[in-house]
């Protein structure tokens, strides 16, 4: 009988047929199965699986948006209008976007500050880090590109601000910005090649660097609220002592985390999907319009903190200078850290006041760059820009001298 093989398949059932075909089991055993994680997550763990769900919700209702979205001059405003008005759900699909890029942020942010916290980027995690600084960078973009699209008025001259930036490099500046814009202001041309950098583009490049920066995590394996390497301490099966298996214990606790979040997430898109004015600003609701300039141009929240930096110096230069570097900085944490211990708890007071210190800077300039760039707004905005690059400029001297504690040989758990 020809058909030996397949009988035997059949035997098997499907799930044999296809592991025949595709590595299904293998993968299971080997990424989840048998991948240990330390067993001492907390809630701030959550946030990278979040990060993918938020990811998969913009795909997929960016793709429901683009069956009706028209870039253009004279039809991408009234698109939008369409799709709020007309289209059968299109007001939910676009304030899921809306309120999934803001979300993007706060989980992104939370992440960030989960890695400050317990130093995941100091070695072995320094290229995970920076695999994570490349999306950072890769989902502003991506977040500004989408922000012209509805081509209200403060999408119109956001990208007025954003792109003369670039006119501030020496000598190649001016240049630059007409490339960019591919007209002699922000035009019909601009909007389109936007449009395609943000549906194809950059979704492409966020969706290799999340698997690149998958990979490089499964290749050092997650630190922990405690900094420890649990790779160090092995049982008699060759897993980390401290470890358990990710599947189930961290897909089932995941789900919980995500179920929290699409009750918040829900919350937003039915009861408050502009947020006061934060997700979406009042003067996007009327067109864009080249001779009318909004009372205060303020890009949304999430990029206040380096928009308040660039306002705070007088000279234009300088301020795009520090701007672009306030967002770089964080590339050299790995090597700016001297620290022998990673986790905040077992740091001494030094570090703490420091982060602490880094925290309220942070959160001040987000709120200061939503503000009128005058008067004691100004002023603030200075002392909290001085002191969010002290943080950086001075650790390695402070992370030297920081009192550390001992670190414990095992993770603390609390059941
Ligand atoms: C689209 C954006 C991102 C996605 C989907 C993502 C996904 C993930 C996932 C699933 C994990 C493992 C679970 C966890 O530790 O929470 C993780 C870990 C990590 N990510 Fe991200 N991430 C993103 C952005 C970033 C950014 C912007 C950074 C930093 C610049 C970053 C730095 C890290 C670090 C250091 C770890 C290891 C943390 C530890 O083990 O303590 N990630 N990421």
């Amino acid at each position: 009988m020809a058909n030996a093989a397949e009988g035997a398949a059949v035997k098997g059932g499907f799930r044999a047929w296809l592991n025949k075909r595709l590595p299904v089991d293998e993968f299971m055993q080997s990424q989840l199965l048998g991948y240990y994680a330390p067993k001492n997550f907390n809630v701030w763990y959550f946030f990278g699986s979040l990060a993918l769900v938020v990811f998969v919700i913009q795909i997929v209702t960016g793709i429901f948006l683009t069956m009706n979205y028209k870039p253009g001059e004279l039809t991408a405003f009234d698109s939008v209008e369409y799709i709020m008005r007309e289209v059968e759900w299109g007001w939910l699909i676009r304030y899921m976007h809306s309120t999934g890029a803001s979300f993007f942020f706060v989980v992104v942010y939370l992440h960030m500050y989960r890695a400050l916290m317990y130093g995941s980027y100091k070695a072995p995690r320094e290229l995970l880090w920076l695999i994570g600084m490349c999306l950072y960078l890769a989902l502003m973009a991506e977040a500004f590109f989408g922000y012209v699209l509805p081509w209200g008025n403060m999408s119109f001259w956001g990208a007025q601000v954003i792109v003369n930036l670039f006119g501030t490099i020496p000598g190649i500046g001016p240049g630059l910005v007409e490339w960019i814009r591919g007209d002699y202001g922000i035009a019909d041309s601009t909007l389109n090649r936007f449009f395609a950098l943000h549906v194809a583009a950059l979704p492409l490049a966020l969706l290799l660097l999340i698997v690149l920066h998958l990979v490089a995590l499964r290749q050092t394996g997650s630190n922990n609220p405690d900094g420890i390497e649990i790779k160090a301490k092995l049982g008699a099966n060759g897993k980390p002592l401290d470890g358990i298996p990710f599947h189930p214990y961290y897909t089932l606790k995941d789900i919980v985390g995500i179920g929290v979040f699409l009750v918040a997430f829900a919350i937003v898109v039915f009861f408050v999907p502009t947020f006061g004015g934060l997700f979406l600003e009042a003067p996007n609701f009327t067109p864009a319009n080249a001779l009318s300039t909004p009372e205060h141009i303020a890009p949304v929240w999430y990029f206040t903190p380096y928009y308040a930096i660039l306002r705070a110096v007088p000279d234009q230069r300088l301020g795009a200078l520090l701007m672009g570097l306030s967002v770089l900085v964080y590339l050299f944490l790995p090597w700016l850290d001297r620290s022998p211990v990673k986790s905040v708890r077992y740091r001494g007071w030094i570090w703490k006041l420091a982060l602490t210190v880094f925290t309220v800077s942070f959160l001040a300039l987000m709120y200061l760059g939503l503000q009128p760039a005058e008067g004691r707004y100004v002023m603030l905005a200075r002392i909290f820009t001085a002191c969010y690059f002290a943080f950086f400029v001075l650790m390695p001297f402070y992370t030297r001298i920081d009192p550390v504690k001992p670190v414990p040989e095992r993770v603390t758990h609390h059941a």
